[in-house]
């Protein structure tokens, strides 16, 4: 009895590692029923998703390609991040209405603003396709005749799938193509900006706080789909009317509490949690190190020159901020996965596996070879994945570079006679165009900025990778120079006509195809040539299709194997940008000895972190007045504090940006923008102790848009309970 009991513990605990853990397919979501059931949840999986009836699934959508968003109220009005409107805040911002530094609220339907190229796409539809796909593939084709294959059969579904409406259809392969699912889509093109708080809301904490808990970042922005009269999508018009979605999400004000049951529904994009640990150790162990070594060094530059002038700052701040946020999450993925031991963890499991193979002959001949075919593929794509990285991110990362790569065609065609000099004299005017540009917008602050960059990466480049993979020009270079590699580049930078207006004048200014020549012998030009030419020469960045290919299917029997091995374990999908379900509960964590972390923030905190003299914790004067008042009204907790971000612990990545964070009863208690920090290895390797997505509480987003904004209209439309 004993006994019994003891594994019934170790059965439910398993269960629950397992319960945090996945990117679920909502279409399947029975099976997880009873499990988020027992965690909790106080609907069905049907409520979720269902084809034949208005389901959560209709209230939720793709925004823009990369973020999610949640319809909120019968109008087509949606909540998604601020980071995920932000371009389009930046696009309609000028030095008198900047709504980035002031915020943005529409009064009425007539004031929000049309954002031309702006999609917001919903699912209509999905569908196991996996059969009609795979007709006609025979186990003996290769990788490209099998692919070849796929891709005709996709079509042939596509093509039924849409025919006679306005949708689109996509099938996308899951768990390395052992499973094919069908996509219908309908895509709205007439998304208006409603409303957007001020930056030091929606962006506060900045990229200081960026992947961190405790958070306080007000991270979100409203945005209005439109249609056309019969309710389907148009391009913009002024007679479109609001959409009005099958659902819309009711929003609860009842609050958190510890252990409550949550889900995330949205569009999550790409995790890989079923790697070999070869492929783990070459993205932990080499490839994110280099990244960040040499990111470490441009943001540096960067950022002292944003501290130098509001004009600088202005020029680099779109681009620090996405070179920030994937350096600091490289920097917590990596830290993640060795402090999980996740290579030795990955290891053993493999030789459990193969150990598993070997005890029949068929498992045998299917499975036991497969590590060596991994690491044989895995050694080449280090090579070519590493020459890749060097290039985009150490040759490619000044503008001056930039700049002549954008030539490397244009000199060949030059010296080649069957291109003519019509096409010779446009592309010659189309550069010079861009040139006078490049130096008329504040080149003089630029110049010493971009050196230092060209600078320090291309040193880096000599100085950091593989000699195999070293470009030999470099070397050449080092000894052309009496003071050696520096002061040839110093001196290259200098010389070129890339740095200077006079001499870019004096070659294209007007162009003729002999002056190729003088552009071939330009120093920076000739640096980028010869660097591109050995990499073609030797590792083709080509290639790495046709590698990943054939990984791709290595990987497809290693799942299949997996799951033969493990058939009791439920094993979800990698995020592929598909919308999924995944469920958790609202805790706190332990991110190092001795400090606790408790799950919920307050404008408390916000207050702490206040600093006049950083960019990055300015406070709103306004907030500050509502705070010192505690006028709260209803968004305050029991406790009479106004709550700002909680976290939990459901499985999202990049893409989740937007999404609905629900409670038990389906209701939008949140919405989630961001991870912590100790948990982005996340990606690769779950780890319930650690990982944990941060949310927008939503009693704070609608504090703000009442109280703060006074925009209380908004709110009228909403169902809020
Ligand atoms: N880390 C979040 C995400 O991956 C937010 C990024 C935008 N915010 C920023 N400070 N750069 O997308
Ligand atoms: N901020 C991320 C996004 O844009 C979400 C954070 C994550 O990677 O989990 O989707």
């Amino acid at each position: 009895m004993k006994k019994l009991l003891l594994l019934i513990i170790a059965f439910i605990s398993l269960s629950q590692v397992h319960a945090d853990e996945g990117m679920w397919i909502p279409m399947l979501l029975q099976k997880n029923q009873a499990e988020m059931q027992r965690m909790g949840m106080k609907i069905s999986a049907k409520d979720i998703y269902d084809v034949n009836h208005g389901s959560l699934k209709d209230a939720i959508v793709q925004f823009g390609g990369g973020c999610t968003g949640e319809f909120v109220s019968e109008k087509g009005l949606l909540f998604t991040n601020h980071h995920c409107g932000y371009s389009q805040i930046v696009a309609h911002s000028t030095v008198e209405h900047n709504y980035l530094s002031n915020g943005f609220w529409a009064k009425n339907l007539e004031e929000e603003i049309p954002c031309p190229g702006l999609t917001v796409t919903l699912l209509v539809r999905m569908e196991d396709v996996t059969f009609q796909v795979l007709d006609g593939i025979l186990p003996d084709m290769s990788e490209k005749e099998r692919n070849d294959k796929i891709q005709s059969n996709i079509k042939k579904v596509t093509d039924k799938a849409v025919e006679g409406s306005h949708y689109t259809a996509s099938v996308l392969s899951f768990y390395y193509g052992n499973q094919y699912f069908l996509f219908v889509d309908e895509t709205f093109k007439d998304v208006r900006l409603v409303g957007a708080p001020p930056s030091n809301i929606g962006k506060f904490g900045g990229d200081t706080d960026n992947w961190m808990w405790p958070r306080h970042t007000g991270d979100f922005s409203m945005f209005r789909v439109y249609a056309a009269p019969d309710n389907t999508p148009a391009g913009y018009s002024s007679g479109n009317v609001p959409y009005k979605p099958k659902k819309y999400l009711p929003i609860s004000l009842s609050g958190i509490k510890k252990d409550d049951f949550t889900f995330v529904f949205g569009y999550p994009g790409r995790t890989q949690e079923y790697l070999v640990s070869e492929a783990v150790d070459l993205t932990v162990n080499t490839l994110n190190p280099a990244r960040i070594s040499l990111r470490d060094k441009r943001l540096e530059i960067y950022n002292a020159a944003m501290n130098r002038s509001v004009e600088e700052r202005l020029m680099y701040s779109a681009q620090v901020a996405s070179i920030a946020n994937g350096w600091k999450k490289m920097i917590g993925e990596s830290k993640g996965v060795k402090r999980l031991n996740g290579i030795e963890k990955k290891k053993k499991y493999e030789q459990e596996f193969l150990a598993w193979a070997n005890q029949n002959s068929e498992r045998k001949n299917k499975y036991a070879g497969l590590f060596p075919q991994f690491n044989e593929k895995y050694a080449k794509i280090r090579n070519i994945e590493l020459s890749r990285l060097y290039f985009n991110e150490a040759a490619m990362a000044s503008d001056i570079m930039q700049r002549a790569f954008q030539l490397y065609d244009f000199v060949s065609e030059c010296a080649d006679k069957s291109v003519q000099d019509s096409t010779i004299n446009k592309e010659a005017q189309q550069f010079y165009a861009d040139s006078k540009k490049y130096f008329a917008n504040s080149y003089n602050l630029k110049k010493p900025v971009d050196k230092k960059i060209f600078m320090e990466t291309m040193w880096m480049y000599y100085d950091r990778i593989d000699s195999q993979l070293l470009p030999p020009v470099f070397n050449t270079l080092k000894n052309k120079h009496k003071d050696g590699l520096k002061a040839y580049l110093s001196e290259a930078f200098d010389n070129s006509f890339l740095s200077s207006e006079e001499k870019t004048d004096k070659l294209f200014k007007d162009f003729k195809r002999k002056k190729g020549k003088d552009v071939s012998k330009d120093p920076v030009f000739d640096l980028v040539f010869q660097i591109w030419k050995f990499i073609n020469e030797n590792y083709p960045f080509s290639q790495l299709r046709n590698l990943n290919a054939d990984v791709n299917g290595l990987y497809r029997v290693y799942m299949q194997g997996m799951m033969e091995m493990q058939p009791q374990w439920h094993f979800y999908p990698d995020a592929n940008f598909t919308l999924r379900v995944a469920y958790g509960k609202i805790d706190g964590y332990t991110p190092a000895d001795a400090v606790d972390y408790q799950y919920f923030t307050t404008i408390e905190g916000i207050m702490q972190k206040e600093n006049p003299d950083i960019y990055d914790y300015v406070v709103e004067p306004k907030l500050k007045e509502l705070y010192i008042r505690k006028d709260y009204g209803k968004y305050a907790n029991k406790d009479g504090e106004l709550p700002v971000a909680f976290i939990a612990t459901n499985h999202t990545t990049g893409g989740n940006s937007g999404s609905p964070v629900l409670n038990a009863k389906g209701e939008l208690i949140g919405i989630n923008f961001d991870r912590c920090w100790e948990g982005t290895m996340s990606d690769i390797m779950y780890d319930p102790s650690q990982c944990r997505n941060i949310v927008l509480d939503i009693r704070y987003c609608l504090f703000v848009i009442d109280k703060f904004a006074g925009a209380g209209h908004l709110l009228k439309e909403m169902t809020i309970l």
